[in-house]
């Protein structure tokens, strides 16, 4: 299965920081790498990052509203999106749930919206430390796979990035056993749902992925790619990763 790698550049980046993703798109151009490279920017940063980088690495968003326009102040929707460049859209990821409030149903109809621009969608799920100690986390990502997937995913319009939401931004990976358990789980689902189709949609891993153990997470059964947020600000570290994606490593 041809691996993803997703960079998630959360809220960081003016027009300064352009540089690092046309040196990664530069790096994916002449080097052709058998992976897809995304880099998600904010916002204000896609149309830009589009016609710097002419289509050898995906622009993507961090969120999309789930109308396509309407009197919702401040918000973006999946079709503006398209419009400033992008071809994909981070979904449901655990910021926003923690900190904007969105459940499992904001994710499914934020995922409809993107596949109704045309756009890519990467659906995040994770447990958060709590409910890891309470043994919950195979409960949590289950439910929260089957309540944020609408009905029609396929593997041309959609990936899941399982983060655990203690992992991100901490420096702490779970142990492989952890992460092969859980892929195992969302792969069994996926299947149960989608059939052949669920046998090819990608897993991602995301939380604290970094040069040095992008490797061997990679290398883990059903990890089909990354989700990077810190390590892909620098060209240089994430092209490190993405080195490690390949598929003789
Ligand atoms: P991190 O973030 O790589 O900085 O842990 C991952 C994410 O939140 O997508």
């Amino acid at each position: 299965m041809r691996r993803l790698i997703v960079g998630n550049w959360k809220m960081h980046g003016t027009g300064a920081a352009l540089g690092e993703i046309v040196a990664v798109a530069k790096y994916v151009a002449e080097e052709a790498p058998p992976c897809d490279v995304f880099v998600c920017p904010p916002f204000t940063l896609i149309a830009r990052a589009t016609r710097a980088t002419g289509g050898s690495i995906t622009i993507g968003g961090q969120d999309c509203h789930r109308e396509p326009s309407g009197a919702f102040t401040g918000d973006v929707s999946a079709e503006m999106l398209a419009d400033a460049g992008a071809r994909a859209v981070i979904v449901g990821h655990s910021e926003r749930r923690s900190l904007h409030g969105e459940t499992d149903l904001d994710a499914a109809m934020k995922t409809s919206a993107a596949w109704r621009a045309g756009l890519f969608a990467i659906l995040c799920i994770g447990e958060t430390q709590a409910e890891r100690d309470a043994g919950q986390a195979v409960d949590i990502v289950a439910g929260q796979l089957d309540a944020s997937l609408p009905l029609g995913a396929n593997p041309n319009t959609t990936a899941i990035a399982y983060e655990p939401v203690w992992a991100i931004g901490t420096g702490r990976t779970p142990k492989a056993e952890e992460i092969t358990a859980i892929h195992a789980l969302i792969r069994e689902r996926l299947t149960e749902r989608l059939g052949e189709g669920g046998s090819q949609l990608r897993i991602l891993y995301g939380g604290s992925v970094k040069p040095a153990n992008a490797g061997s997470i990679l290398n883990l059964p059903n990890v089909n790619g990354a989700l990077v947020g810190g390590a892909s600000l620098k060209a240089e570290e994430f092209v490190s990763i993405i080195r490690a994606a390949l598929p003789s490593n």
